[in-house]
């Protein structure tokens, strides 16, 4: 059958890329991979001219700076580094300190303006505040100080990338979008979650809306309920510093997984408009049940890992992490079900679950569709119901469990699973890193995959909620999981007293 291109990916025009905290964890392993890539030979889509600046707080020689993003590009790159394509991205590589202090604004507006003379490009700039939340303020303050914000109708654009976690709690949240509206214009304003850069988050759009056998069956009538199960191997790492201060539900849940449950739970947008699906997707949201303070035991699990196992290996328990604060409250795990209370979901539970050192990094939703009625196959045995997966990650694509007789002379049902898989469909490799995908759309412009400022807010809400209920320590106490296990009890009670179980991703 013939593909249908709804549209095609331009090449963006040329830009200078300034990454705020240039020697972090995020622009090691994602940010400079994703930007050789989208320069690579043969993709082409960052064009040549462009440059990357990295601005950070302590002092580095350039060439020490490019040194070290090689190193990153080989370990985390999609590609392989091509030594050609990588000497022409090297060249347009540069760095400057003074992130800490205002002078350092003017030093990066004099640095840009060579950079634009020296390669001969307009003063298109994109900043990606790769910073933790607190500091966003400052440096917006500070680029607007040194006249480094266009106008947001000038001939060239001036764009400023906001990381993840927006805030460390609704009042937090607010602020940072006050100070962000207070500097800029919100066409000017792209905050970033990659779990919408995800293939498979993406294709949810396209299996809804490009097919009419599942949104004819998508709501109460047809669905008894939803999990979404995000998975991940790895324990807290080098991370302690930002995590530790974080935990489960404010790194996972606020962003990645409201996001995912708003693209699978919202109406069919009125366009494929950026607005349009904002709009979409924050309707779910305002109809998202709070968890109320008497209902957080039965709602809501928290807990951290123990020591265990982490790929046959024994790991440490969260509590023995190095950096991690003697008194720390911190879980790891969340599990939690809520509502969305409208005509579409009414009555139709939402499971979601996040964790980490489960035992494999797996991201899955499930939709598990009704019982058959008691009658005819459904009588003596139940038989089980549909189910469809949708795999976020790894292994992305979806499967679709039915029923099927068995070939023989007996009357035998099997489930049997209908199964699509992106790489053994579309080929190995054809699917760009979630931030080659959104640096992308952030040069063009388009907003379609990035959170509203409303949307945000709007999730901070739903998290607090939760957060407060948790600062009585007694009303839903931390429990602890083995590393290498997928949770603890309380998570099995918890959907199991609704008489249904959590699926394996
Ligand atoms: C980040 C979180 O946003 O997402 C991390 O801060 C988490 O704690 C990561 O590990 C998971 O992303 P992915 O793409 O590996 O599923």
């Amino acid at each position: 059958m013939e593909s249908l291109t709804i549209q095609k990916t331009q090449a963006a025009p040329p830009c200078t890329v300034v990454i705020f905290g240039a020697s972090g964890d995020l622009a090691k392993r994602k940010l400079i991979p994703a930007l050789y890539n989208l320069v690579a030979c043969g993709q082409g889509l960052m064009p040549a001219e462009s440059a990357v600046l990295g601005f950070a707080r302590r002092e580095l020689k350039v060439d020490e700076f490019r040194k070290s993003a090689r190193d990153w590009t080989n370990r985390f790159s999609r590609l392989k580094v091509d030594e050609g394509c990588w000497q022409s991205f090297a060249e347009g590589l540069d760095y400057i300190s003074g992130l800490d202090h205002p002078d350092g604004f003017i030093k990066l507006k004099a640095k840009l303006e060579a950079i634009e003379k020296a390669r001969g490009i307009p003063p298109n700039r994109v900043y990606y505040l790769s910073i933790p939340p607190d500091a966003v303020r400052d440096s917006v303050a500070r680029l607007k100080q040194a006249g480094l914000i266009a106008d947001p109708k000038a001939k060239n654009f001036t764009r400023v990338v906001v990381e993840k976690p927006i805030g460390h709690d609704l009042a937090s949240a607010l602020d940072i979008n006050r100070i962000l509206l207070e500097n800029l214009d919100e066409s000017q304003i792209f905050r970033i979650d990659h779990y919408l850069g995800k293939e498979t988050v993406q294709n949810l759009l396209v299996l809804r809306f490009a097919n009419n056998i599942f949104e004819r069956l998508w709501g109460a009538r047809n669905v008894d309920h939803v999990q979404i199960t995000v998975a991940e191997a790895e324990g807290v790492g080098t991370r302690a510093a930002y995590y530790d201060g974080a935990g489960a539900l404010r790194d996972m849940v606020q962003n990645h997984i409201l996001q995912t449950l708003a693209l699978l739970a919202m109406e069919a947008p009125v366009s494929l408009h950026a607005n349009a699906i904002r709009e979409a997707k924050l309707n779910v949201l305002q109809a998202l049940r709070p968890i109320l303070p008497e209902q957080a035991r039965s709602h809501t699990v928290r807990a951290r890992y123990g020591a265990g196992l982490s790929d046959g290996k024994p790991v440490v328990g969260y509590m023995d992490e190095q950096g991690i604060a003697d008194n720390s409250r911190t879980e790891t795990f969340v599990a939690l079900k809520t509502y969305i209370d409208n005509w579409r979901w009414s009555g139709v539970p939402f499971y979601i679950r996040t964790g980490k050192r489960m035992p494999s990094r797996a991201s899955s939703i499930f939709v598990q569709f009704k019982d058959v009625p008691q009658i005819l196959f459904n009588r003596e045995s139940k038989v089980p119901a549909n189910l469809l997966t949708i795999r976020i990650q790894p292994d992305e694509g979806f499967s679709f469990d039915v029923m099927a007789k068995r070939p023989g002379l007996d009357l035998v049902l099997r489930p049997v699973t209908m199964n699509l898989s992106y790489e053994s469909t579309f080929g190995d490799g054809a699917s760009p890193d979630a931030y080659e995908r959104l640096l992308l759309d952030v040069m063009d412009g388009d907003h379609t995959l990035f959170p509203s400022g409303q949307f945000v807010e709007k999730s901070w809400e739903f998290v607090q909620g939760v957060l407060d209920s948790w600062k009585d320590d007694s009303r839903v106490p931390m429990g602890e999981y083995p590393a290498g296990s997928w949770g603890p009890k309380e998570a099995e009670d918890l959907i199991r007293s609704d008489g249904r179980a959590w699926h394996e991703p």
